[in-house]
């Protein structure tokens, strides 16, 4: 018998089609809007198919003590809400997911918050969120018989497609802006063998790039387009809504850059709560770099319903997206949540992820956003100190180095930006020091910034 149980709908026209019917480039033949994937025997409560909600919640936790690989995955573990392969056996995994709920005492008592949590994706096997999708996407890959798959990337979906096609043993073709990617990312692509292009354009002109290969070409594209990735991408919310006793935060904060995660993670919860898992869902507000804000300005400028791109421009380089494809998605997990879109300066970008460093919670700048997000939603009065809040750290410390020794050294932000900021700034800058190699200046050293 086959695991499959899914169909794809269109999220514009709501054109329903089988799976391996989609176009390349994961379009609607009728509309030109993106699928999304849907499973129509849960939608019949009689449905034989329909999953019951307290057999997955107890089956769900026996998986965390069971040796089988696939129960150790912290996506496939929830595999009954992803039927989308042939066979579960095809999935392939490198343990994703299972990443903590941190509490973030420090920020909380700060912000007047009485519950903040950080759900570090960056904890994933190759440092970021994306492999939560890849593993899902990419089993489809493997499953579909592909031997080629490719992507366009600010680094992490590189650093992720690259990780699982070397573990598939399939070929991977990574399209990224020239000079534009952090170090970190780029030596994955490497490392786990993809044929990497760096080309003389920005992350939405690799888009357009890959968009005419696939065309003509057999190799499936693994950016988030791509629906299958978004069901990977949705586990984080079920994790999340396990680790709180099933219940669902009152805010998800989430960082926006080619904007498929909060749909995701949107698209979770909203399953979670069709099912009977959970009662309600939170308000998802998604967080952009004023640089990189065009879902922003399409707020403000048409309540979301049109965006015109923008020519971005941030030091956070997960998220320098001018032409964002998932936006219509982001726009109605915002809307149907209550949620919000704001945008944060490279100023508060820097210090929010500091402030996560100095509580032992170090994160990519991408990720800092939502901190800085979270300050402005609070001092507005958008968050009550009552409410419960997960801010989504989507990815790892090392991926970007660079940025964080910069900003410790006082070279990453220019003097316009620090201005106004500078007891902050400065409180939270560590430098390393170049002490002679002796007790008597190491302990100087130390007691001279003991306070
Ligand atoms: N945070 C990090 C660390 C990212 O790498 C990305 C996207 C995002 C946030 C934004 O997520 O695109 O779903 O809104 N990185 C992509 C990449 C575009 O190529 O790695 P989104």
């Amino acid at each position: 018998m086959s695991d499959n149980l899914h169909q794809l709908r269109c999220c514009g026209c709501g054109a329903r089609i089988a799976g391996p019917d989609a176009l390349p480039n994961f379009r609607c033949a009728e509309c030109g809007d993106l699928f999304e994937v849907e499973y129509p025997g849960w939608t019949l409560r009689q449905g034989t198919n329909r999953p019951n909600p307290g057999a997955l919640k107890w089956l769900w936790r026996e998986r965390r003590c069971s040796s089988e690989a696939l129960d150790q995955s912290g996506v496939w573990r929830f595999r009954e809400l992803l039927p989308i392969l042939e066979n579960y056996g095809n999935a392939i995994s490198l343990r994703e997911g299972n990443t903590p709920l941190y509490t973030l005492p420090r920020a909380a008592r700060r912000l007047g918050i009485d519950q903040l949590f950080a759900k570090h994706q960056g904890m994933n096997p190759t440092g970021s969120f994306k492999d939560t999708g890849m593993t899902a996407a990419l089993s489809v890959a493997k499953e579909r018989g592909f031997e080629w798959v490719a992507c366009a990337s600010t680094g992490n979906t590189s650093a992720a497609m690259a990780a699982y096609a070397a573990r598939a043993g399939l070929r991977s073709l990574v399209l990224i802006p020239e000079g534009k990617i952090a170090w970190g990312k780029l030596s994955q692509a490497m490392d786990y063998g993809a044929v990497t292009c760096q080309l003389k354009t920005d992350f939405d002109g690799c888009v357009k790039v890959l968009a005419e290969i696939v065309r003509h070409e057999p190799i499936y594209l693994l950016n988030s387009v791509n629906p299958y990735r978004l069901e990977g991408q949705k586990t984080p919310a079920f994790e999340i809504a396990e680790a709180l006793e099933w219940t669902v935060p009152d805010h998800l904060i989430v960082p926006g850059g080619n904007l498929a995660n909060s749909s995701a993670l949107g698209k979770g919860f909203r399953e979670l709560r069709e099912l009977g898992l959970v009662a309600r869902m939170p308000r998802i507000s998604v967080i952009q770099a004023e640089g990189a804000n065009p879902l922003v300005r399409s707020f403000a400028s048409s309540h979301g319903s049109e965006l015109v791109p923008v020519e971005a421009h941030t030091r956070a380089s997960a998220i320098r997206i001018g032409n964002p494809a998932s936006w219509r998605k982001a726009v109605r997990v915002i809307q149907d949540t209550d949620g919000w879109c704001l945008d944060v300066t490279e100023t508060e970008i820097a210090i929010a992820k500091a402030e996560l460093g100095a509580e032992g919670l170090g994160c990519e700048p991408a990720s800092a956003v939502t901190l800085a997000g979270l300050k402005k939603l609070r001092s507005d009065g958008k968050v009550a100190s009552g409410e419960t809040v997960v801010l989504v750290l989507t990815g790892h410390t090392l991926k970007d180095a660079d940025y964080t020794i910069d900003f410790h050294r006082g070279t990453l932000l220019k003097e316009e930006e620090i201005a106004g900021h500078e007891t902050e700034v400065e409180a939270l800058q560590r430098n390393a020091f170049a002490v002679d190699a002796s007790p008597a200046a190491v302990l100087a050293t130390m007691r001279g910034h003991a306070g």
